[in-house]
């Protein structure tokens, strides 16, 4: 509750009594671990939903990334401007809040409406190889240099490899950067980000690479590319969207995979973790649009689901945190995702009420602390 008291002291609100109690972010303190979720900063900026979105954030977690506010598109607006107003308000909160910051994403290496610039695109012929080099600089160089000492690890790459077979190298996408400066766009990027920040921890990011496969064979190949030129790549994200049948078990393709990124001499971090699960299928514009289990047995499920991922994460020395991909049910990304049927991927429902979830991260927290 002292936490509490001091984040509302700073805010000049007065203390709201949460559904969690004095939730999780005082126990992943003394773990300590850090213990993250994916923010909007319009959310926060507006104090949504009664003040319950900026609370849950307080009492539960000690990291934050801002969920869109951080990608090329959001940040760079043309050629030479880079418009911070929305990253500085989140960012300038957190810190405020004694929450770390994790950056989220530099080169999001995919040509979707979301990833990259569309003005970049469009420009994709006029540009030399020599001008493109300049310009991933220019924009890397800014913004990491902006957030200096506030944002204490970048996913510098996210996303570069394809999901299927393509003949390129590491089976990369083809994406602009990828075009335009082939395969060492990757180093690259990681070069720029270390030149702006020396201290900050540089991250490979990806999904589907979690459980060992092509895909993530591809991305061990990548590493030992990048060390061997040697790239200032400090550790690998893994997404982890799953479902509530997802559950590690010591020894299996999950537990080897993080294996394997020490084996690498790397770090690693659960980036984005949600577990969805089906949800009762409601127009769009229904409130309750994809927060309503289909199952309500599948609450179980995914407590079970959640434990054994946070067990497994904790259980790694080369591990930097864990990190959710939502602050609660009401503003996850997986209803839209997935065209409304699934949904209920996070720790509070769509009230903010702790879920089954909730607990058993809690008492995997409570475990991992021991007695007093
Ligand atoms: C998602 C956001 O959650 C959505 O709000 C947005 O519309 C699209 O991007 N992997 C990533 C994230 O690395 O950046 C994605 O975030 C989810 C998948």
């Amino acid at each position: 509750m002292a936490l509490l008291m001091f984040s509302a002291g700073l805010l000049g609100m007065t203390i709201i009594t949460t559904p969690q109690g004095s939730g999780l972010r005082v126990l992943a303190d003394q773990i300590p671990v850090n213990f993250g979720a994916a923010v909007g900063s319009d959310l926060v900026n507006n104090n949504v939903d009664g003040g319950k979105y900026r609370q849950s954030i307080l009492s539960n977690f000690n990291m934050l990334e801002p969920e869109n506010d951080l990608k090329p598109p959001a940040l760079w607006k043309s050629l030479k401007e880079i418009d911070f107003t929305k990253s500085d308000y989140l960012i300038n909160w957190a810190t405020a809040n004694n929450i770390k910051v994790r950056g989220h994403v530099l080169v999001y290496a995919s040509d979707g409406g979301y990833t990259i610039p569309a003005w970049l695109l469009a420009m994709e012929s006029s540009l030399t190889k020599k001008q493109s080099l300049n310009l991933l600089q220019f924009y890397i160089n800014r913004v990491v240099g902006r957030y200096v000492g506030r944002i204490a690890m970048w996913d510098v790459v996210n996303e570069a490899i394809d999901d299927s077979a393509n003949g390129r190298p590491y089976n990369l996408r083809n994406s602009f950067w990828y075009r335009k400066l082939g395969v060492d766009f990757i180093h690259y990027a990681f070069k720029f980000a270390y030149q702006s920040d020396p201290n900050c921890k540089l991250y490979y990011n990806d999904y589907n690479i979690e459980s060992g496969g092509r895909k993530a064979n591809d991305m061990f190949a990548l590493i030992t590319y990048l060390k061997s030129k040697g790239t200032p790549i400090h550790g690998v994200g893994f997404q982890y969207h799953r479902a509530v049948t997802d559950v590690p078990t010591p020894g299996d393709g999950y537990y080897q995979t993080i294996q394997r990124v020490r084996d690498a001499g790397l770090k690693f971090m659960i980036t984005e973790l949600d577990v969805a699960m089906p949800v009762v299928q409601l127009p769009s514009n229904d409130p309750n649009y994809g927060l309503i289990p289909l199952d309500p047995a599948d609450l179980t499920k995914q407590a079970q689901s959640y434990a054994a991922h946070v067990q497994m994460a904790l259980s790694f020395p080369h591990c930097e945190g864990i990190q959710l991909w939502g602050v609660g049910d009401k503003h996850s990304w997986i209803p839209g995702f997935s065209g409304g049927t699934r949904g209920a991927a996070l720790l509070l429902d769509k009230d903010y009420n702790p879920k089954a979830a909730y607990t058993s991260v809690r008492d995997v927290f409570i475990a991992k602390i021991g007695p007093k």
